[in-house]
């Protein structure tokens, strides 16, 4: 018979048994809903609610079932539906009425919230590890290639002169934010559903506070409706971890890009490529198109989610059940992606006499030619167009502007002198844009040192 079976007459159908079971996925909230229990348990015996020896023997069943599913010694079983009921199953078969006794003042609706939330605020914590470990690999990458001239592009046409370093610290800023943005959604999950009950609290002297602080939270949360029914949480992890994986993505284009035979600004490392299984020249960067393409999938548990939650009255509704694969899928996604993805960056061998061959082609020191005009006096949009003349009669005869003599150059102006070819130099056009955020080596260096502080104020 159901735990809930006493106002039934008749077995559950068995497809609906089948409908109705989480236990194939909840079973991992397993660890968090048995600290949840103990908590409330040792509150229940504090309270006087349960006596202090129901307590005690719940707490000890509940610490040697999570030994025992630790070691692999216990069966989950969807008769018993979910991960509540099979613990409180096997509580009880341990230690008699006492686990009986365990349910009291609480329901699965509290109980589900609870578990969930640890669980989120658990994982949080192992991505953001994972995407600290990333711009660990950033910087390190990013301090060998500060010289490293390459042409930043915008619409995919070369555009100026950066470095490779420069191009890896985007990258570093936007793992960044999606590590404030995890931490984030941890600060504002961190309040207690346990107390909520099934949706009005309880007539019981139950104390919200003492589970919410034994629990690590920061209170209890404020309204047992919404401590209920709110999954904002999942949604908000769903969110930044799909931001994560669109980053990842651009990331994972560009390492294709960089990878092809038009670019070769890289090359991965064996162990990070893949053949082909009948071109035999083939080293295919499947592991950048998988991470391209799992993004994909990792917005489609977030849109599955909120469409799950979109319209659905107070307080709980079982729609709410199909909140956990998502949430799983995105998280298993993203936590295979993050390292797979920080040692194919950390091997690559990257090619900068390419990258300097591309930025010599593409005219990306026309914007130099027409500052350097500016900077001799010339208003800047007369030294645009003026450049811009230079450009085309370039373009016209295979030429780069710093190949024209002074005399071409003096055509379009005579404030030109022999000093442009300094200024021309895509070195120099790059060691200069000293502005906060540029290039030059000294702003790489600072923002290396920046990310560098960011971890170190984590792993404190
Ligand atoms: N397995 C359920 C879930 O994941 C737990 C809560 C069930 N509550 C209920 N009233 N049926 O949401």
């Amino acid at each position: 018979m159901k735990l809930w079976g006493g106002r039934f007459s008749k077995e559950t159908d068995a497809l609906v048994n089948e409908l109705n079971a989480s236990i194939g996925f909840d079973q991992r909230l397993y660890r968090e809903d048995i600290e949840g229990s103990i908590v409330h348990a040792e509150m229940l015996g504090d309270r006087g609610i349960i006596s202090r020896a129901d307590a005690g023997a719940v707490i000890e069943g509940l610490k040697g079932i999570l030994a025992d599913v630790e070691a692999g010694k216990v069966e989950f079983t969807p008769d018993n539906e979910d991960i509540h009921m099979n613990v409180e199953a096997l509580l009880t078969a341990r230690v008699g009425d006492a686990g009986k006794r365990l349910h009291t003042a609480r329901s699965r609706n509290d109980q589900v919230a609870l578990d969930f939330r640890l669980y989120v605020r658990r994982e949080i914590g192992t991505v953001v590890g994972q995407l600290l470990d990333l711009e660990k690999v950033l910087c390190r990458r990013a301090r060998e290639y500060q010289t490293a001239v390459m042409p930043g592009y915008t619409h995919l046409q070369r555009a100026q002169p950066i470095s490779f370093a420069q191009h890896l610290l985007a990258y570093g800023a936007m793992f960044r934010r999606d590590v404030t943005r995890l931490e984030d959604c941890r600060k504002r999950l961190n309040e207690c559903p346990l107390g909520s009950g099934a949706l009005a609290g309880t007539t019981y002297p139950i104390d919200r506070f003492q589970t919410a602080a034994g629990l690590g939270f920061d209170g209890p949360c404020g309204n047992s409706l919404d401590g209920v029914s709110d999954r904002d949480y999942a949604l908000e992890l769903l969110g930044a971890l799909s931001i994560l994986m669109m980053h990842l993505s651009r990331f994972a284009e560009e390492v294709i890009l960089w990878c092809s035979w038009e670019f070769k600004f890289v090359e991965l490392d064996d162990a990070y490529a893949t053949g082909s299984s009948i071109m035999p020249q083939k080293k295919n960067p499947d592991v950048a198109e998988l991470v391209r393409g799992k993004t994909g999938r990792v917005y489609g548990d977030l849109m599955g989610l909120l469409t799950v939650m979109k319209g659905l009255p107070l307080a709980y509704n079982k729609d709410m059940q199909e909140d956990k694969e998502p949430v799983f899928d995105a998280l298993d996604t993203v936590t295979m992606c993050l390292p797979v993805f920080a040692d194919m960056i950390g091997t690559m061998t990257v090619l900068p006499e390419n990258m300097r061959k591309a930025a010599g082609r593409g005219f990306i020191n026309a914007t130099d030619c027409a500052d350097y005009l500016t900077k001799k006096g010339m208003p800047f949009r007369d030294a645009y167009t003026a450049t811009g003349r230079l450009v085309a009669d370039c373009a016209a005869r295979g030429k780069t502007l710093e190949e024209l003599s002074l005399e071409e150059l003096r055509s379009v102006s005579d404030l030109f002198g022999e000093d442009v070819y300094e200024a021309l130099k895509l070195e120099n056009c790059m060691a200069l844009r000293k502005s906060f955020g540029g290039p030059a080596i000294a702003e790489t260096t600072r923002q290396i040192h920046e990310i560098e502080a960011f971890i170190q104020a984590r792993s404190e």
